[in-house]
């Protein structure tokens, strides 16, 4: 009887033991995965990414990101950081970004088409880097986008003229490249082309071909609040899920006892 009992107990205090576990399984953070996945094509020297974590809740905890208020990813942030390596096109998955800052790097490689994928994204800074290829034409798509910087890389082929029809872009850097012409017409906009030989040399007269980019700083999402939010929030959690546990093993308990002594009774001949 008492092994009966025990041996319930014990089975109990296994259950509650594998909880935890069991709600961990819960299906994996899309932004976590897609930015560790970004993180796997990187070299990073200096082991700035170092906190990012695979097992992580969420990602709003960790180094070069910033999260909105719902924790969701709108900002990836490592400039001077000598990450090289290649831009992973699983940035696609971080939908809610809208700031990308990974200027003065040694990345490499083309820039990913996916890119053009973001429809949040306000802000691009790939500038002083070592891209190569052309710039695609589906940042385009990019109908959020207001700057832009990709100069001083080694980006070549035509100069992307779907640019010009985004409605909100303000500032447009494609300073010393290798692209080619024709340059589009760019309405109310401030746009650099200097040291693309193709398009600004032979002592070209063009407008755009004089004016030396003046570098402006771009502003970068602060992230405030939500560390404290999520450590509590697991606090809270973890509360709970110790306390229901508690609780039921309790009633277990209360309930073995119970039915223990009404058989002893039964046996006794006293009914309870
Ligand atoms: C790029 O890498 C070279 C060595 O490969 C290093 O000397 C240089 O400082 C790096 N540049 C940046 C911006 O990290
Ligand atoms: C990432 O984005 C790609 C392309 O949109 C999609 O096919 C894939 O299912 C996404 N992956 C996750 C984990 O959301
Ligand atoms: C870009 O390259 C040009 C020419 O090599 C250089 O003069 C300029 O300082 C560079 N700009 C940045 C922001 O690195
Ligand atoms: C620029 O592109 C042209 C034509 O593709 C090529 O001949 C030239 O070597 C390139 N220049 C640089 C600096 O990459
Ligand atoms: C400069 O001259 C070369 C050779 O004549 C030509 O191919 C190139 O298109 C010219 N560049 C510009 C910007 O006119």
């Amino acid at each position: 009887m008492d092994r009966e009992v025990s041996l319930c107990l014990l089975g109990f205090l296994l259950l509650c033991s594998f909880l935890p576990l069991v709600s961990s399984f819960e299906p994996l953070n899309a932004e976590v995965v897609a930015l560790i996945a970004i993180k796997r094509e990187l070299s990073d020297p200096h082991g700035v990414l170092n906190n990012w974590d695979e097992d992580s809740v969420d990602p709003c905890s960790w180094a070069m990101i910033t999260c909105s208020s719902q924790n969701l990813v709108i900002g990836l942030g490592a400039p001077s950081q000598s990450l090289s390596g290649t831009l992973s096109s699983r940035i696609t998955n971080l939908t809610n970004l809208q700031q990308v800052l990974l200027q003065n790097n040694n990345l490499t490689g083309e820039l990913p088409p996916e890119l053009g994928s973001l429809p949040r994204l306000q802000t691009l800074d790939l500038s002083s880097n070592h891209f190569s290829g052309p710039v695609p034409p589906s940042l385009g798509r990019l109908s959020s986008l207001r700057y832009m910087r990709l100069n001083n890389n080694s980006l070549s082929g035509p100069f992307p003229a779907p640019l010009s029809k985004l409605p909100h872009l303000s500032f447009l850097d494609l300073s010393f490249n290798n692209l080619s012409g024709p340059l589009p017409l760019f309405p109310a906009s401030t746009f650099n082309i200097v040291g693309n030989p193709l398009i600004c040399g032979n002592n070209s007269k063009k407008e755009q071909c004089s004016t030396i980019p003046t570098p402006i700083t771009l502003p970068f999402l602060l992230d405030s609040s939500q560390k404290r939010m999520k450590t509590e929030k697991l606090a809270v959690a973890l509360g709970t899920s110790l306390g229901s546990c508690s609780l039921l093993l309790f009633s277990l308990a209360l309930f073995l006892w119970r039915r223990k002594k009404q058989r002893h009774q039964s046996i006794l001949g006293i009914t309870g």
